[in-house]
């Protein structure tokens, strides 16, 4: 039997702007199971990076369910089509961004970031500025 690991259930969202309202996904439903490569296909502007979008936190869904049988609540990132790296910092401190704004930076956080970078390739680059990498590069940065 598969063993699903997240379920959409008539997902609907739509976007209130000032010209209207805009319906970009209506009634989207999947179930995805252990294992699964699933690729979202169809023409710019069909609702991919709004799905993504929600099932990732980034923003809320208008209606439906999103259910991850196994476990109540579960973390889902995703890599977005455009990095959002600041030109002005370094990589590492593009990495640390956030930890700095939460104050939750510790030398043992900074040195994990580092072993990271490492371990994704990027151990040369660390002190570089994302206009010094390749578009792949910045990817696994973020
Ligand atoms: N923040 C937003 N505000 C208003 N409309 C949006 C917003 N983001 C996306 N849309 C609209 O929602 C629809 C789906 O967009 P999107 O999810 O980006 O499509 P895709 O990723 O498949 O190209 C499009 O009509 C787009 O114009
Ligand atoms: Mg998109």
């Amino acid at each position: 039997m598969n063993n699903t690991i997240l379920s959409i259930k008539d997902i609907k969202k739509k976007y209130f702007t000032k010209s209207g309202e805009i319906t970009a996904i209506d009634n989207i439903s999947l179930d995805i199971n252990e294992g699964e490569f699933i690729a979202i296909v169809g023409p710019s502007g069909c609702g991919k990076s709004t799905l993504l979008s929600i099932l990732s936190g980034l923003i809320d869904k208008s209606s439906g369910e999103i259910i991850y049988p196994n476990q109540s609540k579960k973390k889902l990132g995703y890599m977005l089509q455009q990095d959002c790296l600041f030109p002005w910092l370094n990589i590492l401190d593009n990495c640390l961004i956030g930890l700095k704004i939460e104050k939750n930076l510790t030398k043992e956080k900074k040195e994990r970031v580092i072993k990271l970078l490492e371990l994704y390739g990027l151990k040369d680059f660390i002190y570089k500025y994302p206009k010094n990498l390749s578009g792949g590069m910045r990817q696994r940065v973020v």
